[in-house]
């Protein structure tokens, strides 16, 4: 695994800092994957974590860095992988990209404990999980920083979604109080994605009715794709942005930004 940026002569001049070893979570697929190269490109030394582990070793495999098979929602796990990456490390830890997610799709009263459970689990508990099994590792070392990925579905409510949106809020929720606790060692910044087309909403994404009424409501005129998350994922990691913490950016195209009960009224008004 490289431990310097000269390990990777591709790397872009101004990235070029991020030097050291990364975590991120969730990266065998979709905005984790696309992070994981993006990091490894920038220069740091990547360990790929995910429960699908042949997954996490293919991404880890193509970009010289290492691969954990783990389910973040399991805490002792969860401790054991973390001083694994200890180990790989050296004790010093540059970053961490808690990107682990898993949603679904029903009414609020239609879920079933389990399924709320599991959500709940993996999106609130595993980023908890890493932040406390991380934090030592962290705290030693200079300039390191945290990006969570949680969603626009916890700062505005998507109809479905509702044990989703509340994980997602109460990781907008965590970032703010690890910001706190952990300043000014460590960094802690979230990046709340709209639709961002990944395998977790293909389904959605590949039909050109559904897509098209999506891109019709985002100002932007287009979804999000995973490298353009994983740019700003590397942008929150650069110590160029070192007074920058505690912040949730919503990366949306504008989506949440129009109002269904004036823009229809003041549109024709308008012109619009
Ligand atoms: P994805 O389904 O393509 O990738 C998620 C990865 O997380 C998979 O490799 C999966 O194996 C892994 N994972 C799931 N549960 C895990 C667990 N318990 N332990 C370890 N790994 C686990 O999804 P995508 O779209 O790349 O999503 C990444 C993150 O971005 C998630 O947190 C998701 O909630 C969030 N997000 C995605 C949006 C989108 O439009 N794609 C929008 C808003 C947020």
């Amino acid at each position: 695994m490289p431990d310097s940026a000269s390990a990777h002569a591709s790397a872009p001049e101004h990235f070029r800092k991020i030097a050291g070893t990364v975590v991120v979570t969730g990266g065998a697929s979709g905005i984790g994957e696309a992070t994981c190269r993006r990091l490894a490109a920038a220069g740091a030394g990547v360990v790929v974590i995910d429960r699908d582990r042949e997954g996490a070793e293919r991404v880890a495999g193509e970009i010289d860095g290492a691969a954990i098979g783990l389910d973040v929602a399991d805490p002792v796990a969860t401790g054991a992988a973390f001083a694994a990456v200890d180990e790989l490390s050296g004790g010093h830890l540059r970053g961490l990209v808690n990107n682990a997610g898993v949603g679904n799709l029903k009414p609020l009263e239609a879920y079933s404990p389990a399924e709320v459970d599991l959500i709940w689990r993996v999106n609130f508990v595993g980023t908890y999980n890493c932040l406390r099994s991380a934090a030592a590792l962290l705290r030693a070392t200079p300039d390191a920083a945290v990006v969570n990925i949680a969603s626009a579905s916890g700062v505005r409510p998507t109809r479905g979604e509702a044990p989703y949106s509340a994980a997602k809020a109460a990781v907008v929720a965590l970032t703010s109080s690890a910001a706190l606790e952990w300043a000014p060692e460590v960094r802690v910044n979230c990046i709340s994605p709209g639709f961002i087309r990944t395998p977790l909403n293909e389904m959605l994404a590949s039909d050109e009715s559904m897509r098209s009424g999506m891109v019709e409501r985002t100002p932007a005129a287009r979804l999000g794709t995973s490298e353009e998350t994983a740019e700003l994922v590397a942008t929150l990691l650069d110590p160029a942005h070192g007074y920058l913490t505690g912040q949730n950016i919503v990366l949306d195209g504008g989506s949440l930004l129009p109002s269904s009960q004036m823009d229809p009224v003041l549109g024709p008004l308008l012109g619009g």
